[in-house]
């Protein structure tokens, strides 16, 4: 097992009621509030009049209409009006893509440059103006970590900022808030929160407490996702896919693990950078196709014990076998609930893999770092496997 330095300073209020807490936690940080939000969805469901009312002694000030793959122009929208009135703390309502605009306001804010600056450079994050987030989609784990994804269509990227200044101060995760989630965004949180277990989970040198963490995740997405495509208001597999999206993202799924470079990541932004589709969709569609690709003698085993943890299956003989049923399980669960099995579904042809192969490269260093080392041409193939 390998050293770790462990910190998730984030304060979470997790269940039914628990927007009770929030006037107290924003003005206990000031009272000029920089609302964030997406389209409608705060509207129709009347948390966005809730939120107000509760806030009724605060000066609020709003960007609204934030996009699915946030882009860069909200973000500078929402630092703009942070310098301009002052702003004391941001509040993000909504789906990760709202938690992340909000993280790059809340980093943007106190930055002199432009904010796409910070995305490019980490480095240059020098501070952050609070957040408190009410969550309403399980998915991203941006209300417990310390990322947000940032979309710029003027260069065809979408790139992650990290920095510990970013992390929420509160997240109020209230599941009720995810009832109105339509089942295909559930479907893409399912798959987000499954991917984000495999970038830990498929390595080679783990632990048995990182093991059981991840596994525990994905038996839960698999046995709660589909209940929720029966019962879209079954509060109780709503409320564990809420914990399982904020524990899958934050880092401690993995403490003490060996590498773990997140290529399902790297490789699915290009596509939402350029096609702009949804992130869990191509998540899941590429997956099975990067298990394939890694399985070799140096990691069947790890797939067959992936089969056996989380879809229980038998030890067989024949390993390679047992580890292709355990990747074609994965990939079954997802077209059970409803995603496509392939890019072309989504109308992507191979028009764009050498660019997004070499993009893809040049701004995640880890490749290399894979189970089975992943170079350019490998990359591309991966894409090919998927269309
Ligand atoms: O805009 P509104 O009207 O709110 O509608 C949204 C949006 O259309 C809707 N929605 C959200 N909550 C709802 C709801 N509809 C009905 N009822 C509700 N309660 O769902 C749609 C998708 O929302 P979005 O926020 O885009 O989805 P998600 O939470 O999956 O976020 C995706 C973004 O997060 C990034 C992704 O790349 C993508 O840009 N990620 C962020 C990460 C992080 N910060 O750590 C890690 C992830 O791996 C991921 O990359
Ligand atoms: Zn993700």
């Amino acid at each position: 097992m390998y050293n770790f330095t462990y910190c998730t300073p984030t304060k979470v209020h997790f269940g039914k009621g628990q927007i009770e807490k929030l006037h107290d936690e924003v003005v206990a940080v000031g009272k000029k509030v920089l609302l964030v939000y997406g389209g409608n969805s705060i509207k129709r469901s009347g948390l966005y009049d809730d939120v107000l009312a509760r806030l009724s002694d605060c000066t609020i000030y709003e960007v609204a209409g934030v996009e699915p793959n946030p882009r860069i122009e909200s973000v500078r929208d929402g630092v703009a009006k942070c310098k301009e009135h002052g702003i004391e703390l941001v509040l993000a309502v909504g789906g990760g893509s709202v938690l992340d605009c909000a993280k790059a306001i809340c980093a943007g804010a106190c930055y002199e440059g432009d904010a796409w600056e910070l995305v490019l450079d980490w480095r240059k994050v020098k501070g952050a103006l609070p957040l408190i987030t009410v969550l309403t989609l399980s998915a991203t784990g941006s209300e417990y970590d310390f990322g947000a994804v940032i979309s710029n269509l003027e260069t065809n990227e979408k790139l992650a900022i990290c920095h510990d200044a970013l992390f929420p101060k509160v997240s109020i995760l209230d599941p009720q808030y995810t009832f109105s989630v339509p089942k295909y965004q559930i479907a893409a949180g399912a798959a987000d929160i499954m991917s984000h277990i495999f970038e830990q989970y498929i390595c080679l040198e783990t632990n048995l407490i990182s093991d059981g963490i991840c596994e525990t995740i994905l038996r839960t997405i698999i046995d709660c996702a589909p209940k929720l495509m029966e019962n879209p208001e079954d509060y109780d597999a709503r409320a564990q896919m809420m914990w399982a999206s904020s524990l899958a993202c934050n880092g401690i799924c993995s403490l003490g693990n060996g590498e773990r470079p997140w290529p399902c990541h790297a490789m699915e932004h290009e596509l939402s950078a350029i096609y702009d589709i949804t992130h869990g969709v191509g998540l899941a569609i590429l997956t099975p196709h990067l298990m394939r690709y890694a399985l070799n003698d140096d990691t069947v085993e790890r797939f067959c014990h992936y089969g056996k943890a989380v879809f229980f299956m038998q030890d067989q003989e024949d390993r390679y076998a047992m580890a292709n049923e355990a990747i074609n399980k994965t990939e079954a669960f997802f077209s059970s609930i409803g995603i496509p099995n392939n890019l072309s579904a989504l109308n992507i042809d191979d028009k764009h893999i050498d660019e997004m192969a070499e993009h893809a490269l040049a701004f995640n260093p880890g490749f290399d770092k894979c189970p089975r080392p992943l170079y350019l041409e490998d990359i591309k193939q991966i894409y090919r496997n998927a269309l």
